[in-house]
């Protein structure tokens, strides 16, 4: 694991698009997993601005989204189609053919979560998945408990982050209450594996992850058997790190 450490938020986001500008320079059609949330803004301005004024090139690349929530269409601005298209696609000269979500509307979840997984596997897998961390330790939606093998699937999700998600809804019976989310087995199939995390409310969560034992209750911690993992952190979130770390 490389665990590479910035004095802030938008060192980060620059470092990590540098390692994602390098993945699409060396293989100009790999295969990138993304996620939404609030970490990965920074890389994915950086990254449109690479895009705009060095000719970063996207037209070949294809892309997997970790999760989407259940029940929400893609228009509603909650979605994480609806992220995705406003915080990076819309900027960049992507191929919309080549951008995989998860479908939020769909009648059959578990024939669409095998579509998915296959749809990975015919582009011959991912190349490179970014990743934020959760501060209980999720990466996805894969919450403390879910299976390390787990696969492309429906999760419910915990009384807390409906309760968090409640503040974004109108009425609390629109709050999803369930997702699609790759499985952490899904997540780490992927060949290399790039985590952020940024801000004191994750220092926890990544020292548990990167210095911990590797369990089920803290799903990142899985990324200690991954032989490809570069963690790029702010100081805040690196802040409860007991080992040395240095970039070279
Ligand atoms: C989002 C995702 C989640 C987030 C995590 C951190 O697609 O998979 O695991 O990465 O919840 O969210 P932020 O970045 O908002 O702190």
């Amino acid at each position: 694991m490389r665990v590479i450490i910035k004095e802030n938020y938008d060192e980060m986001s620059k470092r990590a698009a540098q390692i994602v500008a390098e993945q699409i320079r060396l293989k100009p059609d790999c295969v990138l997993g993304l996620a939404t949330g609030s970490t990965p803004l920074g890389l994915y301005k950086e990254l449109i601005r690479l895009h705009r004024e060095e000719g970063l090139d996207f037209s070949k690349v294809i892309t997997f989204n970790l999760d989407e929530y259940i029940g929400l269409p893609p228009e509603h601005p909650q979605s994480y189609h609806y992220f995705m298209y406003q915080n990076f696609f819309n900027h960049l000269n992507i191929d919309p053919r080549f951008i995989y979500i998860p479908h939020g509307m769909t009648q059959d979840v578990e024939r669409f979560c095998n579509w998915y997984e296959k749809e990975i596997e015919r582009f011959g897998g991912i190349d490179l998945q970014i990743l934020g961390i959760g501060a209980n330790g999720h990466i996805g939606f894969n919450e403390p408990g879910s299976s390390l093998g787990s696969r492309t699937r429906i999760k419910t999700l915990t009384k807390k982050t409906i309760e968090d998600n409640a503040r974004f809804f109108e009425k609390m019976e629109d709050v999803p209450k369930y997702a699609i989310t790759m499985g952490i087995g899904t997540i780490m199939d992927a060949k290399k594996q790039l985590l952020l995390a940024s801000g004191k409310n994750k220092a926890k969560a990544i020292s548990q992850a990167i210095e911990g034992p590797i369990s089920q209750v803290v799903p990142a911690s899985i990324l200690q058997l991954h032989r490809w993992v570069t963690v790029v952190l702010d100081k805040d979130a690196a802040s409860m790190l007991k080992m040395e770390y240095f970039e070279e």
